[in-house]
């Protein structure tokens, strides 16, 4: 059985209409179960528009770079007469096309546009499913094992019966680009035994995580949502609901830019997506793979100093933000390669930085790459940053209120204020999601800064460095404690 399969995809990698295989009532099982994918053009009785659109078909196979086998269905001969009404081809109609998938019960009907491209990427689109049926909790622990052992968590959907809402979002989450990381499976009318394995109910979702824990749920709205959060994979999203893991990475993040809304409409952006992310499970524990949105992290780019096109683009951010490196994704060099050059630490990074000016005294002092170690993560003070970004009305606004303030605390030793442009400067991998953007990095907690959040008034800044700046608030105790001691002495 096998074997006849195999021939049929070796006959077809040569596309002329000759090469179709010709479905009949005597093949048709054997031909839709025992290949993954099969393509099938039905020409109708009484055939609309035959000869175009059996031309535009064969223009899609031309370009169509794919071992799937091609077969068309002759509605006019009376055996094959119940093959087309089974699956919905009425007479009189231009010749519909349809691609069956072995583990459904139904094959995809073409809706698209008469034209070539547009069926190739809807076939392109829809072989790429990672979504496969199951039957019982055997199936599921062996799926289990499979993915896991790639580091990839298996998403299953339980569910009474296909003609569901639910069912139907869940099939459709598969095809997320941003879902793309996990593998899904159904498991419709699934048996006691694997609900009560995931304890579970019918029409919930577990995700199997590659690290052993599961995790369960019910809320199918939010489901993508919900699995970009927790199923965490080696190669995920950069958004709001992942950015912690971003900025808390303790190995280097290569973060892959490019335009997720059109990462499935082009093909070099879409193979470029997919090879990324099948180095990612090679690389986990040493480097976090992650893709983003790239018009999201424009400022990325301008710290990087690369410009953000053509897409994609990808950087490397190591030592915690502090060391950058931009892969040349129109060079000849393959990114495996490039990786293992870093991980040898034969790159060298690309290092941005304003000249340090020569005098810094004044209440606030000015920050840039080469000094930004020194000052802020060594020194034995409390230190106030502010990240600012040239041209904008927020920075400029508040600048006069941050100066004030510097100058009012001047006295405060054990206290600095300071200032940099973080598009002038690389520094440390920090969560920036507004700018201006305060922090204070703790003389007695360095390496854990805290970011000021409300309303930036000069009162409401006092009060947060107060409660956090505990060496210079101490310092400054200690300072008047032993200034009222001398008045004393000196009243006596
Ligand atoms: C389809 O079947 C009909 C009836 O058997 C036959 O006359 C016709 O030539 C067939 N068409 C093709 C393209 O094989
Ligand atoms: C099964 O799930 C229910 C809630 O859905 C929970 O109350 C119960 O403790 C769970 N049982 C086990 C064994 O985890
Ligand atoms: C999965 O991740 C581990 C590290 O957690 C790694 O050692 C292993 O090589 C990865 N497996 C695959 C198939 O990439
Ligand atoms: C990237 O590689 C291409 C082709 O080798 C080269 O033309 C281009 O200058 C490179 N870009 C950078 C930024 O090095
Ligand atoms: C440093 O900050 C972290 C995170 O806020 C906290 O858990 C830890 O206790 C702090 N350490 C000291 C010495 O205050």
């Amino acid at each position: 059985m096998r074997t006849f399969g195999g021939l049929i995809i070796l006959c077809l990698t040569i596309y002329s209409y000759a090469q179709y295989i010709n479905i009949d009532y005597k093949n048709y099982d054997q031909i839709t179960n025992d290949n993954e994918y099969v393509l099938v053009q039905f020409v109708p009785k009484r055939c609309q528009d035959c000869e175009r659109h059996k031309n535009i078909f064969k223009m899609a196979l031309d370009i169509l770079d794919t071992k799937i086998p091609v077969g068309v269905v002759n509605c006019s001969s009376r055996t094959e007469e119940y093959i087309c009404l089974k699956n919905k081809v009425a007479d009189n109609q231009i010749p519909p096309i349809m691609l069956f998938h072995n583990i459904n019960h139904a094959p995809y009907r073409y809706e698209g546009e008469d034209s070539p491209k547009q069926i190739k990427d809807w076939v392109t689109r829809k072989t790429k499913i990672n979504l496969v049926a199951v039957h019982s909790l055997d199936e599921i622990q062996k799926l289990r094992q499979e993915y896991n052992s790639k580091n990839t968590t298996l998403v299953v959907g339980f569910f009474e019966k296909y003609d569901t809402i639910r069912y139907r979002w869940f099939t459709e989450y598969s095809h997320r680009p941003e879902l793309q990381h996990l593998m899904f499976a159904e498991c419709v009318k699934c048996p006691k035994n694997a609900l009560e394995a995931f304890n579970i109910t019918l029409d919930m979702v577990a995700s199997l995580k590659y690290d052993n824990t599961f995790q369960r749920y019910a809320d199918f709205q939010n489901l993508p949502q919900l699995l970009s959060i927790y199923a965490s994979a080696p190669f995920e999203e950069l958004n709001d609901a992942t950015s912690s893991r971003f900025h808390s990475s303790q190995i280097p993040v290569m973060v892959f830019y490019t335009d997720l809304s059109d990462v499935w409409e082009d093909e070099d952006q879409l193979n470029a997506f997919n090879s990324v992310k099948d180095m990612a499970p090679a690389f986990v524990g040493r480097i976090t793979f992650m893709y983003a949105e790239f018009s999201k992290y424009r400022l990325h780019f301008e710290r990087a100093g690369i410009a953000p096109i053509p897409l994609p683009k990808i950087i490397l951010f190591a030592e915690n933000g502090g060391h950058i490196y931009s892969f040349n994704t129109t060079g000849k060099e393959m990114l495996g390669d490039w990786l293992n050059k870093f991980m040898r630490g034969q790159l060298v990074p690309y290092l941005k930085s304003e000249e340090a000016p020569l005098d810094n005294s004044g209440p606030v002092q000015k920050l840039v790459t080469s000094t930004f170690k020194s000052t802020v993560m060594e020194g034995d003070k409390d230190v106030v940053v502010l990240f600012v970004i040239p041209n904008s009305v927020d920075c400029e606004a508040f600048e006069p209120v941050y100066n004030k303030l510097a100058a009012s605390l001047s006295s405060v030793e054990m206290l600095s204020f300071t200032k940099i442009d973080v598009t002038k400067n690389n520094i440390p991998k920090i969560y920036l999601p507004v700018y201006p953007c305060i922090y204070v990095f703790p003389a007695d907690n360095k390496s854990n800064p805290v970011r000021f959040e409300g309303d930036k008034s000069e009162s409401n800044i006092k009060k947060f460095l107060n409660s956090n700046c505990k060496v210079s608030r101490s310092h400054q105790t200690e300072k008047r404690k032993r200034q009222r001691e001398t008045e004393k002495k000196d009243e006596l």
